[in-house]
């Protein structure tokens, strides 16, 4: 029985201990673990406006939802996280539910994922990050492509959209001044 016990104190300290890193880790390389309320993931879904003809990528995809509900409107998602506990708890959550469409998380830098064929991008970064966020956006992303901003506002990209704190933006030149042409 002792035996039992020590084993799950063990596997409970190792999670923590994953935890921990994993949340450092994406507090260096992006943001903590923030969870978007569901009131407000509605606000963004709605202002996403998915189809089955779209790719979503959700860059620090968190526990999923925003795959699945992306899945549920026939789309393909795919998140990019990396708390390797989230991932298990978000390819989980996906497994469970049954969704027309398919939903994906990867464990995976968010750096390091090629957006040339997302057409909707969901995202909750912090302030910090949304300068290279806003240059990797708008290098990758196709004509059309739409991002939903949670809170957070690109520097130079102005959003076509605004709904509380939700940012709708749209890639297309018109929108864009980048910083060079900001100080012409
Ligand atoms: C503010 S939370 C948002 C979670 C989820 N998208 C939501 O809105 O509920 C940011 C997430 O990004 C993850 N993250 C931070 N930096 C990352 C990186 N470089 N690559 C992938 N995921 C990252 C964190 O682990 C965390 O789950």
């Amino acid at each position: 029985m002792e035996l039992y016990i020590l084993s799950a104190l063990a596997i409970i300290a190792i999670l923590i201990i994953i935890n921990v890193i994993a949340s450092i880790f994406a507090m260096i390389k992006g943001a903590p673990y923030v969870p978007t309320s569901r009131k407000h993931m509605l606000t963004m879904l709605e202002l996403a406006q998915i189809t089955k003809e779209d790719l979503v990528m959700d860059l620090g995809s968190g526990d999923g939802k925003f795959l699945i509900e992306s899945a549920k409107k026939g789309a393909l998602a795919i998140g990019y996280e990396i708390n390797p506990l989230l991932v298990i708890l978000a390819n989980l959550r996906a497994r469970l539910t049954k969704t027309p469409g398919t939903s994906q998380t990867k464990l995976q830098n968010m750096w390091s994922a090629d957006l040339s064929k997302a057409t909707v991008v969901f995202l909750y970064a912090f302030g910090s990050i949304m300068t290279d966020l806003e240059t990797k956006l708008q290098k990758e992303l196709p004509e059309g492509a739409r991002v939903i901003s949670h809170v957070f506002t690109f520097p130079n990209w102005i959003p076509q959209k605004t709904i509380g704190s939700a940012n709708l933006y749209v890639k297309n030149s018109s929108d864009y001044q980048s910083p060079q042409q900001t100080h012409l």
